[in-house]
């Protein structure tokens, strides 16, 4: 499973790429907002760090608009991927740039049947946001086992499963149990990953005990 980062904090990106973990990175227009800086320059430093691909959201609500935008992002560098919405005109989009070979995201997705127009328009990911269906009562694993299914039925279908929307690291298990292809993680969940109470534990004793016996390996 790969693992993207959910943010456009320079900080966290740099720190998480160091760990060799991270295989891309998705931004949102309120992620850029939250950043305080630039759209273009924030984007520009995130390639210049990461070298998987990198989702930059368009802002306008027309296929056209989405085409300008999206070819000026595709400019910034060669692992942008354009972010659409799961609109008519964001699929419309979203064939003009697959098929040139542009990577797409497809965005704010809530349904199978979304899904399935998304991997019909040729898209490099599909964006189903499990946080936000579990916020309203419903279950956005539910969500992601129907698309890890529908698309594995269809050999030809090439578009990834990019877990979005993601709170805690139950979501990413559970999403790797269904082979969803990628998940994107805020930094403070991935960094949660590697937790858990018996590591600690047992590394304390195994430091206190090699201290307690006098040696030392180096
Ligand atoms: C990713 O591409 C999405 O923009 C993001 O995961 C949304 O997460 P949120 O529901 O926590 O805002």
């Amino acid at each position: 499973m790969k693992f993207f980062v959910d943010t456009a904090e320079i900080k966290d990106i740099k720190d998480l790429a160091a760990t060799g973990m991270l295989d891309g990175v998705t931004t949102n227009p309120t992620l850029i907002a939250k950043s305080g800086r630039d759209f273009v320059e924030v984007i520009k430093e995130i390639c210049s760090i990461v070298d998987g691909p990198v989702s930059a959201e368009v802002t306008a609500l027309d296929t056209e608009g989405m085409i300008a935008e999206g070819e000026k992002l595709a400019k910034i560098a060669e692992n942008i991927a354009i972010k659409v919405p799961l609109t008519w005109d964001g699929l419309k989009a979203c064939k003009h740039f697959t098929s040139k070979g542009t990577m797409v995201n497809v965005t704010l997705c809530f349904s199978a049947a979304q899904a399935l127009l998304a991997a019909k328009a040729g898209a490099t990911f599909i964006s189903p946001f499990v946080g936000r269906l579990d916020d309203i009562g419903q279950n956005g694993m539910d969500l992601i086992a129907d698309i890890c299914q529908i698309y594995s039925m269809y050999p030809n279908i090439e578009t990834e499963v990019l877990v979005a929307s993601i709170r805690n690291p139950n979501h990413i298990i559970d999403a790797a149990k269904m082979g969803a292809h990628v998940a994107t993680i805020p930094p403070s969940v991935l960094r949660q990953l590697i937790h858990h109470p018996l590591t600690d534990k047992g590394l304390a004793a195994f430091v206190e005990d090699i201290k307690k016996s006098g040696q030392k390996v180096a």
